[in-house]
């Protein structure tokens, strides 16, 4: 794990009541999957990608399930997977009181997503909200092949990646405060863009305070590897996945901001 900045200086001084954790487990789990489940732009490029059901659909990497819930909604069956056991289970809690009235179904599943057990091929794949920037090279290899051997010829695997910035930004930070009843907590999510070494880091560092003053520190990294859009087409290639459709999906530049995020949506066809 690389912590820089000021996540640098609080891990460096090893405070009683401080955890390093996964990023996308314990609370920051709970942090970094409540932020994503705010973003629905993308809900609505995948829904329009997929129209309406029945397909088959598995979601790989789901986090806390916005894109599966959305595509059982229209009436899509959808195997949700994700690594981690905290996300699943706040996936499953989320779509429990959806389940009765959905058109559709989902299943829940906490495993890795290169490694599922063969069954039934699926209509369609999904790997939302910039997961596949989050696996290294080799890993992000495995995970289109294995995706590839999860559709049936002719399904369709979608998924979206950010390519590296022309050069670095600033570092950014985001605060986020979450006031409660019996105390407060805020988190700092910092973003450094390092594209001479293909990746990214993000931090995150949160404080939980309890009504009596006693504080627990929560400490994250996660390197992301920006994407090459020659060899990631060079892969999909290879793992027998045709591109019809890269869509440019970046937001509109934040005023001030000194190096807009890109990102794209990328639909192909298991061959
Ligand atoms: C950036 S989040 C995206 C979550 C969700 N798709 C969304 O858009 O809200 C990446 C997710 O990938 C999961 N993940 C990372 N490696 C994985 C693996 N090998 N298999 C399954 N899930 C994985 C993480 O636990 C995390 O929930």
């Amino acid at each position: 794990m690389t912590f820089i900045g000021m996540t640098a200086a609080v891990h460096s001084l090893d405070l009683p009541g401080t955890e390093v954790i996964p990023i996308y487990e314990g609370f920051h789990g709970y942090i970094y999957g409540s932020l994503a489940e705010a973003n629905t732009a993308d809900l609505d490029l995948v829904r329009a990608r997929l129209g309406s059901g029945p397909l088959r659909v598995l979601d790989l990497c789901c986090g806390m399930g916005r894109f599966a819930r959305a595509l059982a909604a229209e009436g899509h069956t959808v195997t949700a997977v994700d690594l981690s056991a905290d996300m699943i289970a706040q996936a499953e809690e989320m779509w429990r009181p959806l389940a009765a009235d959905a058109p559709g179904e989902v299943v829940f599943e906490a495993a890795d997503a290169t490694a599922l057990e063969p069954g039934e091929p699926f209509d369609a794949v999904l790997i939302g909200g910039l997961s596949v920037n989050t696996f290294d090279a080799s890993g992000r290899r495995a995970l289109l092949e294995a995706a590839r051997s999860y559709l049936r010829p002719g399904g369709t695997l979608l998924f979206d990646h950010f390519p590296a910035p022309e050069k670095a930004g600033d570092p950014a930070y985001h605060t986020f405060p979450f006031p409660g009843e019996d105390g407060s907590a805020f988190t700092v999510l910092s973003v450094f863009q390092t594209p001479e070494e293909g990746t990214q880091i993000t931090n995150m560092y949160s404080e939980i305070i309890d009504a009596e003053g006693a504080t627990r520190r929560f400490l994250s990294s996660e390197t992301v590897t920006y994407t090459d859009a020659e060899e990631l087409r060079a892969e999909l290639e290879r793992s027998g996945l045709r591109v019809v459709e890269e869509l440019d999906t970046t937001p509109p530049a934040e005023s001030g901001s000194s190096v807009a995020p890109r990102s794209v949506l990328v639909r192909c066809e298991a061959v």
